[in-house]
């Protein structure tokens, strides 16, 4: 087994989503490749080098060279890994800025994905994916909630069929009750006395 932690939030300390997938990891006790895309940023993409990375480009600049090794050195960081832990705050109601960048430098058609007759075919072979979404009181699931459902149609789009989402999502409880609130579903998902909290293809 081995695990790709994504953490994005802003904050660096007290962070919830943080604080729960540093647990996480430690729990699973594998081998772990972080990836942090707030003190380590993606660097931005121009216009003209975003469509040429996902079409069939015949240019060759240094920066389009540069983001698309970038885009295969991240994917290959999902090859690599059998489970993916996702840390994502809920920012206006959907995911940080840092982190659609990740996703927009995964999703590749022909490589992370491609379209069939039937729809779209994930094919990266990650096997699970934990989603840790932490809210200010947003509910997790909610119609409001483009964070938590935005992640796991990502995750599922390029392949990963098994899901676990992590609640952290807090309104009149305090951080230390939403931690320990996210700790304990961690715990009852790997004892696995919470399977129905890891769904299956839908
Ligand atoms: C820029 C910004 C936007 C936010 N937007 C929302 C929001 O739309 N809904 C919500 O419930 N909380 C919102 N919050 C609160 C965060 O989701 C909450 O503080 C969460 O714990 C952040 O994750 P972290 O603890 O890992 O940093 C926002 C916070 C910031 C800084």
């Amino acid at each position: 087994m081995s695990i790709l932690q994504i953490n994005s939030s802003a904050r660096l300390k007290g962070s919830n989503t943080r604080i729960l997938s540093q647990y996480l990891v430690e729990s699973l006790g594998q081998p772990v490749v972080s990836r942090d895309l707030t003190q380590q940023p993606l660097p931005a993409i121009s216009a003209s080098d975003l469509i040429d990375v996902h079409g069939s480009a015949e240019h060759s600049g240094p920066s389009f060279q540069q983001q698309l090794a970038l885009s295969n050195q991240l994917i290959d960081e999902l090859r690599q890994a059998d489970t993916l832990v996702l840390g994502a705050p809920m920012y206006n109601f959907n995911i940080p800025v840092t982190l659609k960048q990740w996703i927009d430098a995964i999703c590749r058609a022909g490589v992370s994905f491609k379209y069939t007759e039937q729809g779209p075919v994930g094919l990266l072979d990650v096997q699970r994916a934990y989603i840790i979404t932490a809210t200010g009181g947003t509910p997790i699931g909610s119609e409001m909630d483009f964070c938590s459902r935005y992640l796991e149609h990502i995750c599922r789009f390029i392949g990963i069929n098994e899901i676990a989402h992590i609640d952290a999502s807090g309104f009149q409880d305090s951080a230390e009750q939403v931690v320990e609130q996210g700790k304990r579903q961690i715990d009852a998902l790997l004892s696995g006395s919470n399977p129905e909290e890891i769904s299956g293809e839908a």
